[in-house]
């Protein structure tokens, strides 16, 4: 039963390969003969789900279930991922949400890749460089096959334990072979928020309530991932909690909250730190889902999302960024609107860029090493999550207000209507990278641009 959220399920290995840490990355992957660590066969196939709740639609699943296998990962593994398509019509991808890796492993069609055709395979290869909590999904019609299944949670744990991601993580101690102790947390739960076609929300397949079992006292990291395409508020009861991790990337200096909400960006995903209290559990609560943490039969309430929000652009402790963003080399405005007009030949209201339209908006060209800075504004109406393949970027400032807080690292960011956000990254993944709203019908209606290095 998928009920139960530990991650024993998943697939992934022990850490006992080859040491992957000590070679550099592009010699590895560049390697066609060098042994992957961990070796995984999805197979996909296009078939009738029905869910532990009885609702049922017609669905994509990888090795026979929807979400697919969890692929849980060691920082600096080399990750094999053979994709087979069995009978998914049109063809089908994977992409690596939130892991940038090498352009050629990113899994768009069209782009990187053609899409794999029924009867047909593609091996993505590629190094778990940074820690964190990912998923991965179909990038072919990506707005159906999505929904109807086709992604799975990614995790890759540190080397270090501490959530260390780079080297100014947090220094705790602890023994290094240790994998499964993630932020020094007691274990961890994946809480992957997903609507398939027709049913009510599910979180790891299962609509309602899905338990993770955990003692009292224990801190348990919860990884919450929105698949779904809008923007999700998250929130906790039954004990006080931290914000641990946006997208991936360990936060600086989390201090607890309690009663506030929190908002996932589509495609973002979002570590909690909950702790289970000495009698009771807690409560990890979206619209409609819930994931409680706690010892079997303990209880915890369920209660209506908070009204005040947590301020990832306040949260937390500043930190150096280890890149100077006040001196870009490069600038860019991004500015997204709606007009009427003709998209790929086709009259609508489309979504535009700079006042153009699909095939009429500029790349955005970078050289390797640059420091780019970015204004993102919306006037179109509608809240866009925006996501840039390949790279993360840091949140500077929204509406001219600078950041306070930790850095806030992100690759999927909600832009709100009438909001204004600087963000900057450095160029340092070459490739030609999609820059998309990962509301996915929004992509299909013209909401994509690029960004190509020179
Ligand atoms: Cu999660 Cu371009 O996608
Ligand atoms: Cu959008």
């Amino acid at each position: 039963t998928s009920a139960d959220a530990d991650h024993g399920h998943g697939v992934g290995d022990d850490g006992d390969g080859p040491d992957a840490s000590a070679v550099p990355v592009t010699e590895l992957v560049a390697d066609p003969l060098r042994v992957p660590d961990v070796h995984v066969e999805l197979v996909a196939r296009a078939e009738s789900v029905t869910l532990p709740s009885g609702e049922s639609f017609d669905g994509i699943t990888l090795n026979a279930v929807t979400p697919g296998p969890e692929i849980r990962l060691r920082q600096g593994q080399l990750v094999e991922v053979v994709l087979v398509n069995e009978s998914v019509a049109g063809g089908a991808t994977l992409h690596w949400h939130g892991v940038d890796v090498p352009a050629a492993m990113d899994g768009v069609a069209g782009v990187t890749q053609d899409a794999v055709l029924p009867g047909e395979r593609f091996a993505y290869r590629f190094v778990a460089e940074d820690a964190g909590s990912y998923w991965y999904h179909s990038h072919q019609v990506s707005h159906e096959q999505v929904v109807a299944g086709m992604f799975g949670a990614l995790i890759v744990e540190p080397v270090e334990p501490g959530g260390a991601d780079g080297p100014d993580g947090a220094d705790e101690p602890g023994d290094p072979d240790e994998p499964d102790e993630p932020g020094g947390t007691a274990s961890d739960a994946v809480a992957l928020l997903h609507t398939y076609p027709g049913t009510s929300r599910t979180l790891n397949g299962t609509a309602g309530e899905v338990r993770h079992e955990a003692g009292p006292g224990d801190a348990v990291r919860v990884r919450v991932a929105n698949t779904d395409s809008t923007p999700t508020a998250v929130w906790v009861s039954g004990g006080p909690f931290r914000v641990l991790a946006v997208d991936g990337t360990e936060l600086h200096g989390p201090t607890p909250l309690e009663r506030q909400r929190l908002q996932v960006s589509a495609g973002g995903r979002i570590d909690l730190e909950v702790t289970v209290p000495a009698s009771g559990a807690v409560r990890v609560q979206a619209l409609g889902v819930s994931l409680l943490v706690g010892p079997a039969d303990a209880e915890a309430p369920t209660v209506p999302a908070p009204a005040e929000l947590v301020d990832l652009l306040h949260y937390g402790t500043l930190a150096p960024l280890g890149f100077d963003p006040t001196r870009p080399d490069r600038s860019f405005a991004y500015d997204i609107g709606r007009a009427p007009g003709f998209l790929a030949g086709v009259p609508g209201i489309w979504w535009t860029i700079n006042g153009r339209m699909g095939d009429d908006v500029p790349m955005y060209m970078v050289r390797e090493g640059d420091v780019v800075e970015m204004r993102i504004t919306n006037g179109s109406g509608e809240v866009h999550p925006m996501h840039l393949h390949g790279h993360h970027v840091v949140v500077l400032a929204r509406d001219g207000v600078a950041a306070t807080g930790s850095p806030w690292w992100v690759d999927s960011l909600d832009v709100g209507h009438g909001e204004s956000y600087d963000v900057a990254f450095v160029a340092d993944n070459p490739g030609i990278w999609m820059d998309h709203c990962h509301t996915l019908p929004h992509a299909v209606e013209g909401l994509v641009t690029h960004l190509m290095y020179e």
